[in-house]
């Protein structure tokens, strides 16, 4: 099982294929399964900028195509800066388990949340069946 560290490093990784021209901003994400599996992402931007995909969702969108559904934690890498999970990604991780661990910089040091805690009170599947 990777550590906390080990994941940002993964992510620090995927950063460096970010498909980012018009923010110029990169972002790298990777996510560990339960099973110890680890999948990346970067964020890859369009011209129509909407169409823009954040790093977060592009590496559980490969875990779960995978099969790979039992999401342990995900870690979110950008250079020199602190950077949190969007709006969008919150609930997109919120959609896979309450407990996931988010991994990101924060005041200069990496730290660990529960996507409970980015996002209480969340809309969940839970709340429809
Ligand atoms: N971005 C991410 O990939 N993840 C985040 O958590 C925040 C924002 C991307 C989207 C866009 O390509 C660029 O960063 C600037 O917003």
């Amino acid at each position: 099982m990777l550590s906390n560290n080990q994941l940002y490093n993964a992510a620090k990784q995927a950063s460096r294929n970010a498909y980012s021209p018009y923010s110029e901003f990169k972002v790298g994400a990777a996510v560990l399964t339960k099973s110890g599996s680890v999948y990346t992402g970067c964020n890859v931007e369009n011209a129509s900028y909407s169409n823009t995909i954040c790093a977060e969702r592009v590496a559980l969108v490969k875990a779960i195509s995978e099969g790979d559904k039992s999401i342990y934690s995900i870690a979110i890498y950008t250079e020199d800066a602190d950077l949190s999970p969007c709006g969008i990604c919150r609930q997109f991780i919120r959609e896979f388990g309450s407990e996931i661990k988010v991994i990101y910089l924060s005041s200069g040091e990496i730290i660990a949340k529960a996507i409970s805690e980015l996002l209480p009170d969340s809309f969940s599947k839970d709340n429809l069946y």
